[in-house]
């Protein structure tokens, strides 16, 4: 793959998870160390650690971290199980962190003659087995692109949310590498700012032409720039093909339909839940009115003014173009396409 980026936000070094502390960029790059669950369960509430994927691996070192810590204790696997709670409610609407933490749960009641060291072993695969299935997430996007293009994306579906290269902008990363991706824009994402913090930062990096809007700008630019591409990640996908992304996406998917740019959807295939027949019934975080009430650390309303601040919004399928997987490219419509995709199973 054309690509220079090998950010990868997640490491494993001397018995402790290290995370690049993704609330710092783009102005510093510092990473945290962590030696338990409950450490690395308040890193993915308070976004040291983001994005779907990447919150699934940072709590299956979650996992591993706990394991070493209590493996020899009397009752560990209570105390276990607790972690493996406390992670799992870190966050609601992404579904890869119940699915990396199905994977370890699968391998504790295994009880291997080494359990820390085949559950690192499973969350170490994870990482390897993401970056590979982005690399072709990215190949296969790509493919739909002409020359020429000119590519929206929002919030961050980066190598910062992933293992490295990302969803959403693997397919923006072989793309460009392609000579097809003539410009991306991306919104700030308020309130967390992944857009002008992350996106903009990974893209810089790679020497992708990137373009910084207000969020509030972008009908304007599809109006005016002529965007052909709406390309984001997705946090969980129904089986009907409804995804849950960034607040933000909803919007962004509308102002596409209207003006002609189409939209694509890039996520592993664990990212679908077929125990979801459609957006309604996905839980979507509810964050703090801290981030909007003073988002930037400027106070920009008066304090008892109600907020409201969903972290996710439901694209409805139907403006949905494609749902690239690793597994291959779906195109709309979307009802009973992922029948054959088997939940939990990587390959
Ligand atoms: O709140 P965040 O930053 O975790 O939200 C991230 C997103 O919405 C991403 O688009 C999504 O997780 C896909 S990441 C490959």
């Amino acid at each position: 793959m054309q690509t220079k980026s090998q950010i990868c936000p997640i490491r494993w070094q001397d018995n402790a998870l290290f995370l690049l502390d993704q609330r710092r960029l783009p102005a510093e790059e510092t990473w945290l160390r962590l030696d338990n669950a409950p450490e690395v369960a308040e890193a993915i509430r308070n976004m040291v650690v983001r994005g779907a994927p990447a919150i699934g691996f940072a709590a299956a070192f979650g996992v591993v971290l706990s394991v070493l810590r209590h493996g020899s204790a009397a009752g560990w696997r209570n105390l276990v199980d607790s972690d493996i709670e406390t992670l799992a409610a870190a966050r609601p609407t992404a579904v890869n962190l119940a699915w990396s933490l199905g994977r370890m749960t699968k391998l504790l009641a295994a009880e291997s003659d080494d359990l820390a060291r085949s559950l690192l072993d499973e969350a170490q695969d994870q990482l390897k087995t993401d970056r590979e299935q982005n690399l072709r997430m990215g190949q296969a996007g790509a493919e739909l692109i002409e020359k020429g293009s000119k590519v929206m994306t929002h919030c961050n579906a980066g190598a910062l949310a992933t293992a490295g290269y990302g969803t959403a902008l693997a397919v923006i990363r072989v793309g460009h590498g392609q000579k097809k991706i003539e410009q991306v824009f991306v919104g700030e994402t308020r309130p967390w700012f992944q857009g002008s913090r992350l996106t903009a930062w990974e893209l810089a990096k790679d020497g992708i032409p990137v373009t910084l809007l207000a969020d509030s700008a972008a009908a304007q630019a599809m109006q005016k720039v002529g965007i052909n591409w709406l390309i984001v990640g997705a946090d969980r996908i129904a089986a009907n093909g409804d995804v849950a992304n960034k607040i933000g996406t909803y919007a962004l998917a509308i102002a596409a339909r209207h003006h002609g740019a189409k939209v694509m959807v890039v996520a592993p295939h664990a990212t679908v839940d077929m125990s979801i027949s459609d957006g309604s019934g996905i839980p979507i975080e509810e964050r703090s009115a801290n981030e909007i009430l003073d988002a930037a650390g400027i106070e920009n309303c008066l304090p008892e003014i109600t907020i409201a601040n969903p972290a996710f919004d439901i694209t409805p399928a139907a403006l949905i173009d494609f749902i690239v997987t690793e597994k291959g490219v779906f195109r709309a419509p979307f009802e009973g396409a992922f029948s054959r995709l088997k939940p939990g199973k990587m390959t």
